[in-house]
């Protein structure tokens, strides 16, 4: 999973104008019964409630441990042998299932890699520039042997420049824009300082962006004890799934999704590719250090005392720099990576379906991981790899097939921010647009055994409810406490914060491969997984040498039972949209999404808006048009004949709901903190969002009439 960006505003225009043709095309098509194939059903007939039934338990545990272990022997970055490989094989599984179609797809892009014969170096030099300390080259070595093998890469950060700089130290806290803001009134000169920040809050490559923006030289980042070791230094990996003080996550160090020399088109033979210096990566060196070693920074960095809140779990006083103690001492960041053009491969399976055959539910994960990636995202890769043995075990035994097609998607390169399947989409995306019910993303099953946590389209909300409350608890003492289905567990454990009554979701912004559908494309999307009990903590072990069989075979699921549960739920949701013969969208639940929204924005910025001349009373119109539209639509649903229509076209219109009002939100937000001088052109942008969002709702509206207007 690449962490979570909120999108710039230019991708959302982008997307806006993508959502209109997308709507277009929704009106002048014909849904589809064409190419229907004669259904040879080995037995007569097999009910929706046999089929549910089967696939909810035909998920074995054993397979999945088997999956995972094969998954997990050696590590799979994006665009090296052992993605590779790991294509290769999912592709050569699923022919061997029986899936009708299986493509490799590959494509040229820039990754980038340490240097196999220079690692990448921090060193601690004093006033005659003499090596005091220099950092770990490779995470340490602690229990699974495949932890030992000598030809791990060296630690380092995807798409970090090259360089050998040497500077100040800078304690940026988690490196959000108010912590850089912070520095600044404190008077700290962020300019030709190497900043050491924290992990865990926001995006890497947004405090990259930052460093780089104030001049930094360089970055180091690291993640601090009190957030991923907080019960002490006897709770780590292996004894517990905290990291211990070695740990250095890897991580893309890039702000734009996809690959950097092909923007907005794909990375084909026949692409066009910009020049690398033009391309948005980095110009700083970066890199990822242990606890252990920010620790020897820390406690010989000077400078005022760092607030309170800035302080950490490590043993020391945080200061803020600049410089050290010793007033002439520096530090020197020596990074080697190189960007080089390399293949890497979707894989691409179809089970195709006997009505809608050019109806799609797609289904992925990511193939590539930072290292072993038992949970990041090989728990995924496991669960979706058995998910396709059931879906052909029942088509084998039965002779059933869904409705619409089910394409099952092993993405490339997702941890270098999101390539292969922004490639993809970029290629294919006027039959996607047109044709993609919906996309349902596991990038990792679990990443802990506590409850479940999903991110969704406000279309779904009902489909995933429905889903859960099928799916067995796979936890003994929840069952024992009457709540015996995994939705149970989820409302009681992670209540939505405004209606407890309901469990909590997420709503979907970026952090993993539905990002390009669900935002440029507008299709609805899920993503799921088993969660831990912290909702302020990611995934422990995150990107780490850590993320091994073991961790997840003795710590996190030992009988694989979270595994199953998570599979049978995404083969559920897939069953429920590729059977239904009316899409099951929550459209009251979008409509109210909407109004609320429009509300929260009144509410918190009508004050600020209205000094500037700004009414809202189109944009608010325009979503109670989209209301009243839905509440006739749904008359029109409720009388149609159910064994003869489908109505898809409500999938096209999702796009804007969190992307849209994220930029006018954003937008505002930017004005506050933005210049006297700069806040002209920032209301400028805002008034052309805001036209633009009121005519796509009014739009949306009208998609759901049969009128012209
Ligand atoms: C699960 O799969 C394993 C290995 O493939 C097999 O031995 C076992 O019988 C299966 N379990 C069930 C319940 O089908
Ligand atoms: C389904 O049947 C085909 C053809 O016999 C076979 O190759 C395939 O392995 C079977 N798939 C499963 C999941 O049993
Ligand atoms: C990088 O700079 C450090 C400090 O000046 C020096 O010790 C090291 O040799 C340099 N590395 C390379 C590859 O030049
Ligand atoms: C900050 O440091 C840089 C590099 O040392 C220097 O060029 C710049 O003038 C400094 N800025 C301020 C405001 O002191
Ligand atoms: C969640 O984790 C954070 C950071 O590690 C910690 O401060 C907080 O106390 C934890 N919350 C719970 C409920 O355990
Ligand atoms: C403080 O923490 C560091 C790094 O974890 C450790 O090496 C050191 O022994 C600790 N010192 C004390 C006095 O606990
Ligand atoms: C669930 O996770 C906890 C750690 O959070 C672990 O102690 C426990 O054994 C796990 N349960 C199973 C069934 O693996």
């Amino acid at each position: 999973m690449a962490s979570d960006v909120r999108c710039g505003l230019s991708s959302l225009l982008w997307g806006a104008g993508l959502v209109i043709l997308v709507m277009v095309f929704a009106v002048i098509e014909v849904p589809s019964d064409v190419s229907r194939r004669g259904l040879q059903l080995r037995r007569d007939w097999i009910s929706l409630t046999e089929v549910e039934g089967y696939v909810i338990n035909g998920v074995n545990a054993t397979n999945i441990r088997a999956f995972l272990r094969h998954l997990t022997l050696h590590p799979h970055l994006g665009g090296t042998e052992g993605e590779w490989q790991t294509a290769h094989w999912v592709a050569d599984t699923w022919r061997q299932q029986g899936m009708d179609e299986v493509h490799l797809v590959p494509y040229e892009v820039l990754l980038s890699y340490p240097s196999t014969s220079m690692p990448n170096k921090v060193r601690l030099l004093d006033g005659s520039a003499r090596e005091v300390w220099a950092s770990a080259i490779k995470q340490k070595p602690l229990y699974a042997p495949e932890e030992f093998d000598p030809d791990l890469p060296f630690t380092f950060n995807g798409y970090a420049a090259a360089g050998n700089v040497t500077g100040p130290v800078v304690y940026a806290h988690y490196g959000g824009s108010k912590d850089f803001a912070f520095l600044a009134e404190a008077g700290v000169n962020v300019s030709g300082s190497i900043v050491l920040a924290r992990y865990g809050k926001a995006f890497r490559a947004n405090i990259a962006k930052m460093a780089e923006d104030q001049g930094a030289r360089g970055l180091l980042l690291f993640s601090d004890p009190s957030d991923y070791a907080p019960e002490g230094p006897d709770f780590v990996y292996p004894h517990s799934y905290f990291m211990p003080p070695s740990a250095a996550p890897f991580g893309t160090t890039k702000l734009v999704d996809g690959d950097p020399l092909t923007p907005f088109y794909p990375a084909v033979e026949s692409a066009f590719r910009i020049p690398e210096e033009e391309a948005a990566i980095p110009k700083i060196p970066i890199q990822p250090i242990g606890y252990n070693d920010a620790y020897q920074l820390l406690r010989e960095l000077g400078g005022a005392k760092a607030p309170q809140r800035w302080q950490g779990g490590l043993n020391i006083t945080y200061h803020l720099g600049p410089g050290f103690r010793e007033s002439d001492w520096t530090v020197n960041l020596e990074v080697n990576n190189r960007n080089t053009m390399t293949t890497t491969y979707n894989v691409i399976g179809v089970l195709q379906g006997r009505e809608e055959p050019d109806r799609y539910v797609m289904l992925g994960n990511h193939l590539d991981a930072w290292l072993f990636g038992s949970l990041d995202p090989s728990s995924g890769t496991a669960a979706m790899m058995e998910l396709s043995r059931v879906f052909l075990q029942l088509y084998n035994e039965t002779g059933w097939r869904p409705r619409r097609s089910l394409v099952f998607c092993g993405w490339g390169a997702e941890e270098y921010g999101l390539v292969g399947s922004t490639e993809w989409v970029e290629q294919f995306s006027t039959q996607l647009s047109n044709r993609v019910v919906a996309y349902l993303n596991v990038d990792m099953a679990i990443e802990g055994n506590y409850t479940l946590r999903t991110k969704a389209a406000p279309l779904l909300t009902e489909a995933i409810y429905e889903s859960s409350k099928k799916i067995p608890n796979p936890d003994p003492e929840e069952v024992l406490a009457g709540r015996t289905t995994v939705y149970d567990t989820w409302a009681h454990r992670r209540p939505d914060p405004h209606e407890p009554h309901l469990p909590r979701m997420q709503s979907i912004g970026s952090g993993s491969d539905y990002k390009t559908l669900q935002h440029n494309l507008g299709v609805p999307c899920l993503d799921f997984r088993y969660t831990h009990d912290n909702v302020t903590l990611g995934e422990p072990m995150y990107h780490t040498l850590y993320e091994t069989f073991a961790l997840v075979d003795e710590i996190y699921d030992r009988n694989f039972k979270y595994h199953s549960a998570i599979t049978a739920l995404w083969g559920d949701l897939a069953v429920t949209l590729a059977e239904s013969k009316i899409l099951p969208f929550s459209l009251d639940v979008y409509a109210d999404y909407i109004s609320k929204a429009q509300l929260a924005i009144e509410e918190k910025y009508g004050q600020l808006l209205s000094s500037q001349n700004i009414c809202l009373e189109f944009f608010t119109e325009a979503g109670v048009n989209f209301k009243k539209a839905i509440t006739s639509f749904k008359k029109v649903i409720n009388g149609l004949d159910r064994n003869n229509h489908v109505i898809t076209a409500p999938s096209k219109t999702d796009a804007y709901g969190a992307t849209a009002f994220a930029g006018l939100v954003d937008t505002l937000f930017a004005i506050e903190e933005a210049s006297e001088n700069d806040k002209k052109d920032l209301w400028r942008i805002f008034a052309h969002h805001l036209a633009a969002v009121t005519h796509l709702l009014n739009t949306a509206a009208k998609v759901l009439s049969d009128d012209l207007w």
